[in-house]
Formats: structure tokens, sequence, C-alpha cells
């Protein structure tokens, strides 16, 4: 495409932001449009390092419609809930002054300027890790920058993020987060809230092992309405059970204390998928390998007699491990390793991926061996891993320097 902005003033903003893994689950919406949900949620934010997105939003006056690029690729922004996020946003935008040119855009002049978008993740999109909440996060975050939206409440942002995708509303904090679900109609006090930030618990360590055979999944978005629809067993966690577990996840998170984190961390990915089971026609997310990987922290656990470490599972059969400490963690690798060895052509170093190095794990190779297992009962798994990333808890959505677009052309990079 020719030069767009024909020498044409242009603003523009990058952000970058991160992923969350919810620990207490997100799952059905009593309100689909503003996406408000039946119940609270607690999620921890993941190292933006290993897992954001990164996306720059620009205007011009040269600009002839909103456009949007993802990972490349040019799609289209009229689905509802980009809209929606576009709307919230401009109707809250004040005037800016562009601290490079000392430009003033009013905010009348936001009304009518058209903006770029161009966003990306730095995983792979169809490993099937939770890409839309780090998206709309991100995609919300740049765009008030940009318009110079002040929240008028805390977590009004987030609020904004919550209608592109609900998860989306816990990644604009980082460390551990609850999205209080709120009573209003309007979804005004649906916001998230930092419980505390990444350092307050800075041992924990997040082991992602991505399940290779990927089969079409239900989308969240649907599934959670068919199971608002069809679960019994869903409305009586959401009523009877979350506000209980909430209560306890909250004190666990605060104490450091892992052992309960663990139990009610496995506890309530079980009743998400038992919820699944329980909808009509029944969801699976999880595959074998997903189990497999669930008996053999159940056993480790079981065989200590304390947790060693806890999983849990969103809507798709890759685990999200957790582990109290680098030394537990390596223990975890270890046995990851040694009962899903990679496919004979993988190598370690392409197999276990991320921050590797905070982990000192020097016997990458000699580790595929058996650990301390349980007997001689097991069986090995080659290949039914794509990989294993390593990771922490990460902090919040940042202004970064480099851009995606190039200015001249107001165009992706
Ligand atoms: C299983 O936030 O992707 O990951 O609000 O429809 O966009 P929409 O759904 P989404 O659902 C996430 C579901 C989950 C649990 C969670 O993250 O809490």
């Amino acid at each position: 495409m020719e030069a767009e902005t024909q020498g044409d003033w242009v603003v523009m903003v990058t952000a970058r932001a991160p992923t969350n893994i919810a620990v207490i689950k997100y799952w059905g919406k009593r309100n689909q449009k503003l996406i408000l949900p039946i119940n609270s949620s607690i999620s921890i934010t993941l190292n933006p390092h290993d897992l954001s997105a990164t996306t720059t939003v620009v205007v011009s006056p040269s600009f002839t419609a909103d456009r949007l690029w993802l990972n490349g690729k040019e799609v289209s922004i009229q689905g509802d809930r980009y809209q929606n996020c576009l709307r919230e946003i401009r109707s809250r935008a004040t005037e800016v002054t562009d601290s490079k040119t000392g430009r003033i855009i009013t905010k009348k002049d936001w009304e009518s300027l058209h903006v770029h978008i161009v966003s990306k993740n730095n995983f792979p999109t169809a490993a099937g890790l939770a890409s839309s909440a780090a998206g709309f996060a991100c995609l919300v975050y740049a765009l008030a920058q940009l318009m110079g939206v002040q929240e008028r409440y805390k977590g009004e942002i987030s609020s904004i993020a919550r209608i592109g995708s609900g998860s989306a509303c816990r990644s604009l904090y980082g460390g551990f987060v609850e999205w209080d679900m709120g009573k209003d109609d309007d979804g005004k006090d649906s916001i998230a809230i930092q419980l505390a930030d990444e350092k307050h618990w800075e041992d924990l360590v997040v082991i992602i092992a991505v399940v290779s055979s990927r089969q079409k999944e239900t989308s969240s978005t649907s599934g959670m309405q068919d199971s608002v629809n069809t679960s019994k067993l869903l409305l009586h966690r959401a009523k009877e059970i979350v506000p209980k577990v909430m209560l306890e996840m909250r004190e666990a998170i605060k104490e450091r204390d892992f052992a309960t984190f663990a139990r009610i961390c496995c506890a309530d990915s079980n009743q998400f998928h038992a919820t699944c089971l329980d909808t009509s026609p029944p969801i699976f997310y999880m595959n074998d390998t997903s189990k497999r990987i669930i008996s053999m922290v159940e056993r480790w656990n079981r065989a200590e007699g304390t947790p060693q470490a806890a999983y849990t599972f969103d809507a798709g059969p890759n685990a999200v491990l957790f582990a109290p400490n680098k030394a537990k963690a390596c223990e975890l690798l270890s046995r990851l390793l040694f009962y899903f060895p990679p496919a004979s052509d993988k190598k370690i170093s392409s197999y276990v991926v991320g921050d590797v190095d905070m982990l000192a794990f020097k016997e990458v190779d000699s580790c595929i061996k058996p650990p301390e297992v349980e007997g001689t009962n097991y069986t090995q798994s080659f290949g039914e891993l794509d990989y294993i990333l390593c990771t922490r808890p990460g902090e919040g959505p940042l202004v970064l320097k480099d851009h995606l677009v190039d200015p001249s052309i107001g165009l992706p990079i």
C-alpha cells in the first residue's frame, strides 16, 4: 500500500500486557453483552517476558478507517468486542499533548480520528495459551494511554478490557489478581483488583506443559454459555462454593501457604472441568495426556504426604503447574521429563523453554532417568508434549519505546 500518512502527523503508543492463569476459574456469564460473570475469580499474572502481547496504536488524520493487524495479518475490527472496547475508550478520551511535537489533540478530535492497531504475541497463538486475555488487556491499555483516559474510579480500565474478553480484565495488573464479579447491572463494579504484586510470592514457579495433539476445541465463550444454560452443578458452584473458596484462596496467597493454595487450585480446576462434563452436550477440554499429568502430580503429592506441586487446566488440554520454590520446580521438571520425554527428533533445548536459567536446571540432559518413582509401575509417554515453558508471576502492562508501526506510512513494520 502506498504511503498512507501523506506527510500528515501520526501519534502512537506501544504497550505490552501479560497473560494470566486463573486459579479460581471464571466460567459463566450473567450478562453476555457486558461480559458480567456469575462468580468472582482469582488469577496469577505470568511473566510478560515469557508470555505477553505487544500492541501499537496509532492515529493520523490521514487514516480513513479503524484497522487491525494481529500477528502479521490484517483482520476485521468489526466484531462487537473490538467495537465495544473502542467506543468505551473513545468516550473517555481527554485532551492530549504529544510530548515529542507539542501537538494538541482535543477531546473532540478523538471522535473523528481513526486508529490503526498492530498487535503480536511473543508465543504461538496456536498453542492455546490464553492469548485473548493478553490481547484485549494490551489493546485497551494502549488505547487508554494514547487517548489520555484517566480512571474515574480504581479498576475502570479493567472493566473496559472485560467487555473485550472477561479474563482480560485480570491482565491489567501484575502478581495476584481478583476479578470481583460485582453487583451492578451496568458492570461498573465488575473490575479487577490486585491482591498482591509479583514480588509478594517470588519463590513460586510456574511450569506450563503444552500438550501436542490439538483437536478443535469448544471456545470458552460458547462453552460457558452452554454450561450456564444446562449445568445445575455450575450454578451450585457459582453460588455456594466459589464464595467460600475465594476467601480461602485470598488467605492462602496472603500467607504464601502453598499447601492450601495447591489444594484449592487443583480442586477448583477439577470442579470447573466437572461442570464442563455436566454441560449438555458435555464438553471435554482435558485429554489423556492432561489426565496423566494430573495423576503424576497427585501420586507425587500423596507419596510425600503434602502438596509438592499444583495443577490447573483452562479450556484446553495444556497443564499449568505450580511449584513452591526453585528446588521443587526442578524436581517437577525432572518428573515431567521422565514421564513425558520429548519426541526422538526434538532437542531438550527446544523442549524446555522460557526462563530455564532461573531454575539453574543443569541436569537437563541427565534427568531423563526415573525419579524415585513409586514402584516400577509407570509408563513413559514420548512426544505427548510439544514443549515445557518455565515462567513465574510477573508484572502488569507497561508502555514500551519500540513501535510495531512505521510512522512514515502508519502501517505494520
Ligand atoms: C477457562 O475470558 O476467554 O480460561 O469472556 O467469553 O472472552 P470470554 O471468555 P474467556 O474465558 C476464560 C475461561 C477460563 C477461566 C478463566 O480464565 O478464569
